[in-house]
């Protein structure tokens, strides 16, 4: 049985928790909030133990891995405790809140000889992984260009609105704009160049516009949590190649060519687990999915080689280069 201690018990944690839940051989065994009743909460789908801070529970927590949901401006001061602690550590993304951090997380890491997977899970997702399949596979030829869009209402639900200080959260750009691009960087590489546009009023850094320029192509990454409440929450891709263009925007993964439009199919796991997720594990999508890859690499003593710490503080460099353009 692989012991999971959980800490932070909001948005992010309530989803890992779920998740682990429908993972076989896994137990969340201990848990950490500040908040009461959200750590109950939690606790209760796995009988784990209340702690009730982060670092309580990383020095007193009998458990063999560690997943830090805590809100950006933390994580990097409970990842330094945790390296002493575990050997496999989930950090939820963005890694940190400055490169300075994140380089010494790298260190620490390295040093610790610790295992980190940072919780980039576009890369997990099944629509962005098929689409990496088909530009590694080249199936529809070279690519000529392509478009990322993340849009988001305000975000609302941070405990004490930590989300809505750019100091606590890094804004929309490290926060949710990162998403696209650590898949960009991770399907396409490091461009020549880029230029962004942003959103400048105030300190809410609420846009972020980026081209990024390869050399037989170009990719255009479009993020915002501006939004009214009422718009629907959208992620969505379109990469035009030479033979087809595939389009992943609400109606499936689809692929337009000479011969008309078609769904390309993915295999969507369904299981039947005891979490709320009601037997469909799908619900979960890129969640279930890295901590699955997460766990497993955990319990077999492997390497984790997916959505790394370097990879993470990788794409959090370039995020902040974008923002200070
Ligand atoms: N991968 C994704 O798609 C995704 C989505 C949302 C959030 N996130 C990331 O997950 C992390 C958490 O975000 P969230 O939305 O869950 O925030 P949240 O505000 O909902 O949850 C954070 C929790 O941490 C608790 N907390 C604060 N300080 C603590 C401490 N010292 N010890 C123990 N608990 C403490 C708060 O009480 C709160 O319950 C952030 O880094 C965020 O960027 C990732």
């Amino acid at each position: 049985m692989l012991k999971i201690g959980l800490i932070g018990c909001g948005f992010m944690g309530s989803m890992h928790a779920n998740c682990y839940q429908n993972i076989e051989g896994v137990q969340v065994t201990a848990v950490a909030d500040l908040r009461r009743e959200k750590a109950e909460q939690l606790a209760a789908l796995s009988g784990a133990e209340i702690y009730e801070t982060g670092m309580a529970l990383i020095e007193n927590a009998d458990v063999d891995a560690i997943d830090i949901c805590l809100p950006t401006y933390l994580h990097a001061e409970h990842a330094l405790l945790a390296m002493k602690k575990v050997k496999y550590l989930f950090i939820e993304k963005p890694v940190a809140l400055t490169l300075e951090e994140g380089k010494a997380l790298i260190e620490a890491a390295e040093a610790n000889g610790v295992n980190v997977q940072v919780g980039q899970v576009i890369r997990f997702w099944d629509e962005y992984v098929e689409l990496a399949k088909i530009v590694r596979a080249g199936t529809y030829g070279k690519v000529i260009h392509a478009n990322f869009r993340r849009l988001s209402p305000v975000p609302g639900w941070g405990w004490e609105d930590w989300l809505l200080d750019a100091r606590r959260s890094g804004g929309a750009g490290q926060d949710l704009h990162i998403h696209d691009i650590d898949y960009v960087l991770s399907v396409f590489g490091v461009p020549l160049s880029f230029s962004s546009a942003k959103n400048t009023l105030g300190n809410t850094n609420d846009y972020v516009c980026t081209l990024m320029n390869y050399p037989d192509f170009v990719v255009s990454v479009e993020g915002t949590w501006g939004l009214p409440e009422s718009y629907p929450f959208t992620a969505t891709f379109r990469v035009a190649f030479e033979k087809a263009t595939v389009e992943n925007a609400g109606a499936g993964l689809m692929c337009y060519d000479k011969n008309g439009a078609h769904e390309i199919k993915i295999e969507k796991k369904l299981l039947d687990g005891d979490g709320y997720t009601g037997g469909n594990i799908s619900d979960l999508g890129g969640y279930y999915n890295e901590l699955f890859y997460f766990c497993d690499r955990a319990a077999r003593g492997e390497r984790i080689e997916r959505a790394t710490l370097p990879d993470a503080v990788g794409s959090l460099d370039f995020v902040l280069r974008e923002i200070n353009q």
